[in-house]
């Protein structure tokens, strides 16, 4: 079986559009390859310095991720700072790579630009090889990422063949498995969804918590009152009917289109579908709600299983380099 290495920063709880972005694609993933499960809580340093919620945001996560579908027998799920391993691939890494080579990343370009940040830390513009690291450490084949990530994925490559080359082969050269990234447009209509610009359907939200966001969601200007013909293609709450209610979505559209569906009902259709659809999912978050020493076992269970192959990692890396 081939072996997929996927990751996430611990940002707290997820919304759709993580699930429609990655969460849903490494569900499907589980049945046909080996999944390991990183939470990749060293990355969040390179842009932050506070620690306080990092802990936290942790659990968050890995319920969203239990909520979903992953399940932990199958598919470890572990904290990349607790297995030190990655900071020795991480600074061997870093050898192999010049500095030219990592100022010419497109996703480190656009972030300075994005986020403002003229002074990047020395850790932020290692990103790419940190997360080589994540990969090469499992000698991940596959690495499920949106296009955003791709780049990553290919210093990867470059990192894996010019070790193999200097030292002899170890790593297989991973490759990126794309998900079919439908970006799932925010509830203001204006950017793709995003919990810090406070337009985003938590996978966690009650019902009523669901029904009361889509009510606010931003629809088709034009369409003013109940009956004027509105245009689904731009509707963001039609996306999520396409998503979410797949079945009813050709009556929604053209019920939209003429007029005789307005946006309240169509609104409230579309919340009653997401409703349901994340209903098995708060049976299980609140599952592990319930119980969380048997989320810290999830952890330090999977946490064991990395370890073991990241250390017989490393004794070939340490051989293959004299430094065994
Ligand atoms: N950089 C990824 C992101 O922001 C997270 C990540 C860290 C990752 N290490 C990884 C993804 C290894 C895939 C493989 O989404």
């Amino acid at each position: 079986m081939k072996r997929i290495l996927s990751g996430m920063r611990p940002t707290g709880k997820l919304h759709l559009g993580h699930y429609v972005g990655a969460l849903e694609n490494w569900v499907a993933l589980q049945k046909d390859y080996e999944n390991f499960h990183l939470i990749a809580d060293y990355h969040v340093l390179t842009t932050q310095l506070d620690t306080t919620d990092i802990a936290q945001n942790t659990l968050e996560m890995v319920k969203d991720w239990l909520a979903a579908g992953i399940d932990p027998e199958l598919s470890p799920i572990f904290r990349q700072s607790r297995i030190k391993e990655h900071a020795e691939l991480f600074l061997l890494l870093s050898m192999l790579i010049t500095k030219a080579r990592l100022e010419r990343n497109p996703t480190l370009k656009e972030q300075v630009r994005d986020l403002n940040l003229d002074n990047i830390a020395y850790g932020y513009l290692g990103y790419p090889v940190l997360q080589s690291a994540d990969i090469l450490l499992y000698k991940g084949e596959l690495v499920p990422v949106g296009k955003d990530q791709a780049p990553h994925v290919e210093i990867a490559r470059e990192l894996a063949r010019r070790f193999n080359k200097t030292y002899g082969k170890v790593f297989p050269e991973p490759r990126p498995k794309l998900t079919k990234f439908s970006r799932l447009p925010g509830l203001d209509g204006k950017s793709k969804m995003s919990k810090s610009l406070g337009n985003a359907i938590l996978l966690s939200d009650e019902p009523d918590a669901i029904q009361a966001k889509l009510h606010g969601a931003y629809t088709d200007p034009l369409k003013v009152r109940k009956h004027d013909p509105g245009r689904p293609e731009i509707c963001l709450v039609y996306t999520h009917h396409t998503r979410f209610n797949a079945a009813q979505s050709p009556e929604i559209k053209a019920g939209c289109e003429s007029g005789s569906l307005g946006c309240v009902d169509c609104k409230r259709m579309c919340g009653e579908a997401i409703a349901k659809h994340l209903e098995p999912f708060r049976e299980r978050r609140r599952y592990y709600d319930e119980r969380p020493d048997e989320l810290q076992t999830v952890l330090h269970d999977g946490e064991a299983r990395a370890k073991i192959v990241a250390q017989d990692t490393m004794v070939q890396v340490r051989a293959a380099m004299g430094l065994g």
